[in-house]
């Protein structure tokens, strides 16, 4: 087909073929309603799955993998058995530090997080009649050099070495072997890195974690076996490992603040993403636009032809929802994109950007003006974009098949 012939129609096509496709939905706006599963589906169903089983779209991409709510098992919790309200509480508040899953903070207010929480509970029936009562924790004592010498001597003698390794890098004889009881691969912690400790790093969530175990993990509960300041000797002797002085006593303070700060701060511009998308404004760390490989609207529609290689991205938020799309923004999993965009990250407020407008798509109306600008304003710029976008994408392309041949 004559290409040039192509590039001119298809921004008239284009326009038929929105106010066929969205004309008539306009009424139809959507108000998603804050209901306990919808709040799932939206944040938490990407990784956790539609049933709750760890195995949502996103999962073949992590390790640790996504928590499988129907095995009841849980890792994080303050007390020997199950985990209290408050203990999934706050993973959700606050996330898991050295994991994907995210702090909820920003995103979800203490009502919707507490509803998630029932809902999560919902999953499995090992909830059933039973109310778990979180174990106490005494006052700690003041860190001394003493405290400190006996926390060495039974960190060796204590066998924490096995899997922590001597020097606490995680790297002991039986670290390679470990297993969760979901079936993955697990490490042990390495004490060398501060503040990443999954129940929390102030000396008492150490006192706390090490009394109960990590559940579902080779980490074992050590109950009562060393008495209270051997306890504390212990607790004190891991944080040293490393050299941070965090060493404040209260779950559930905000200086542990785990997560980076949300995007929520940075504004969002969805037409700053459409040129981005396009290639009408170039990423700052020479990415490759979208547009080369992916279609928005069907082939027919906006710039004149999106590239053939990528689904079409109309519907990526519908598909992935607001959370999904920003994880995968930031992280991109796939095999395709991933070698080309890993080198050349999209910036925190890019991702903002490119995400407003992926979200625009599900709106309409918004298409509807952001579509006629784009055709009346922009066609040049875009014409010029796409051959840099081809450029961009066939250099990408070869680059992306040898990282891949090179695995
Ligand atoms: C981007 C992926 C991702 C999303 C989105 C996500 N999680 Fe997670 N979640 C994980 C991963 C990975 C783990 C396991 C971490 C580990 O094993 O250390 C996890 C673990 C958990 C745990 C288990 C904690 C424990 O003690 O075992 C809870 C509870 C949880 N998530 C709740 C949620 C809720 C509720 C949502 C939605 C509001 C959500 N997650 C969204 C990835 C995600
Ligand atoms: C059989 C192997 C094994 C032994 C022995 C062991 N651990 Fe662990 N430990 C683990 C694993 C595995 C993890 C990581 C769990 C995870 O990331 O989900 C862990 C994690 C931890 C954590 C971090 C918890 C967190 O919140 O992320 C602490 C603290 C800890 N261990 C302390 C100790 C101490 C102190 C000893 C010795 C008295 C010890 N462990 C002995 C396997 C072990
Ligand atoms: C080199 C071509 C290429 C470029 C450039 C590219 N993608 Fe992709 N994208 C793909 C392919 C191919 C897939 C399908 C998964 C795979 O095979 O990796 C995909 C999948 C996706 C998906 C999942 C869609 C679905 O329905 O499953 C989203 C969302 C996405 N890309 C967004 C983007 C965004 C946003 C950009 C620009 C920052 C971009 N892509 C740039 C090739 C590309």
């Amino acid at each position: 087909m004559n290409i040039r012939h192509c590039f001119l129609s298809a921004p008239v096509y284009g326009l038929i073929l929105f106010s066929l496709l969205y004309v008539p939905k306009l009424e139809s706006a959507t108000d998603p309603g804050r209901s306990r599963a919808t709040l799932y589906k939206e944040y938490c169903l990407v990784c956790h799955g539609d049933k709750g089983d760890g195995n949502g779209f996103a999962a073949k991409f992590l390790d640790p993998k996504p928590r499988d709510f129907t095995s009841g098992k849980y890792k994080i919790r303050s007390t020997t058995s199950l985990p209290t309200d408050d203990d999934i509480n706050r993973v959700i508040t606050k996330g898991i530090p050295g994991t994907l899953m995210p702090a909820f903070k920003q995103d979800l207010d203490e009502q919707e997080i507490s509803s998630l929480v029932a809902h999560i509970k919902d999953f499995t029936d090992a909830f059933d009649g039973e109310t778990p009562e979180p174990i106490t924790i005494p006052n700690p004592p003041p860190k001394t050099e003493e405290l400190l010498a006996m926390g060495e001597r039974l960190y060796v003698d204590g066998g924490c070495g096995t899997c922590h390794g001597q020097s606490g890098k995680g790297d002991g004889p039986s670290a390679e072997t470990l297993q969760d009881e979901w079936g993955y691969s697990i490490r042990p912690y390495d004490f060398t890195i501060p503040g990443r400790m999954k129940g929390g790093s102030t000396v008492s969530d150490v006192y706390r974690s090490f009394v109960v175990g990590i559940g579902g993990t080779p980490m074992p509960a050590y109950g009562e076996i060393f008495t209270e300041e051997e306890n504390w000797a212990l607790a004190y002797y891991a944080l040293s490992l490393s050299d941070s002085d965090d060493d404040g006593d209260d779950w559930g303070e905000d200086d542990d603040d785990w997560g980076e700060e949300s995007s929520e701060t940075v504004e969002r511009d969805s037409n700053i993403g459409r040129d981005l998308v396009m290639g009408v404004k170039p990423f700052e760390n020479g990415g490759p636009p979208c547009m080369g490989c992916h279609s928005v609207m069907g082939e027919k529609a906006i710039a004149s032809g999106g590239g053939p290689w990528g689904p079409d991205l109309t519907i990526a938020h519908q598909k992935f929802k607001e959370y999904g799309l920003s994880i995968f923004l930031e992280t991109i999993p796939f095999p395709t994109m991933g070698p080309l965009y890993h080198p050349r990250p999209l910036t925190e407020e890019e991702r903002g950007h490119v995400l407003a407008f992926l979200i625009s798509m599900q709106q309409p109306d918004e298409v509807q003006v952001v579509t006629a600008k784009v055709l009346s304003h922009y066609t040049l710029t875009i014409l010029i974009g796409l051959l840099g976008v081809v450029l961009l994408t066939l250099t990408g392309l070869i680059a992306g098949k040898k990282n891949m041949e090179l695995k």
